[in-house]
């Protein structure tokens, strides 16, 4: 992995696609086990989580399904603190074991805001599976039931993750270079 260029910024290696691979690999085990006999709906959060959410639902080994919602709070590289909901839940939820998925929990504002909508859908469960996890942004705490790896408060890009629509086709994840 090389240092890139994504509009103005330079980033440097810091998740590389083999240790994505066996996160992912680790988590649709974990789902496959828990959920063997319930045939739950996964959510997917757009857009960053789009590649995450398919290569874990690739990787399961029992039936399932897959949903997506559109919802963004960041422009740039700065949470701007208020979510927009762009593509809207078009699956029905009540009584079924849903697990949402999302690339990276930050301050935790979108989901705070979504997930008591989905309650009021009453599912039977809801759980969160994201890939990155920035601990020490939390405004409003989440409880990430499948976590791929926590890191510091320092943004990253590639893997489904942008800064300004770029760098989401990037294998592995990147990390802001410091100033
Ligand atoms: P939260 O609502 O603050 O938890 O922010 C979650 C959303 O912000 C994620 O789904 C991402 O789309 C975006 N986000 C947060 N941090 C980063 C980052 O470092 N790079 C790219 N997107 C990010
Ligand atoms: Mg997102």
């Amino acid at each position: 992995m090389q240092t890139i260029q994504v509009h103005d910024k330079k980033f440097i290696p810091y998740i590389t696609a083999e240790e994505i691979n066996s996160e992912v690999r680790s988590i649709a085990d974990r789902l496959s086990t828990d959920y063997a006999e319930s045939k739950p709906l996964f959510i997917a959060i757009l857009n960053g989580s789009f590649i995450f959410a398919a290569d874990v639902f690739r990787a399961l080994r029992i039936p399932a399904e897959i949903c997506f919602i559109k919802l963004a709070s960041y422009k740039g590289t700065k949470s701007t603190g208020e979510v927009i909901t762009s593509i809207g839940l078009d699956a029905d939820v009540f009584g079924r074991d849903v697990i949402i998925i999302e690339d990276i929990i930050d301050t935790g504002k979108t989901l705070n805001q979504f997930l008591p909508q989905l309650e009021h859908q009453q599912p039977k469960s809801m759980k969160i599976c994201a890939l990155l996890h920035k601990k020490e942004c939390t405004v409003f705490p989440i409880h990430i039931d499948y976590l791929g790896f926590t890191i510091p408060d320092r943004f990253v890009v590639g893997y489904g993750l942008d800064y300004d629509g770029y760098g989401r086709n990037l294998n592995g994840i990147y990390q802001l270079e410091e100033q």
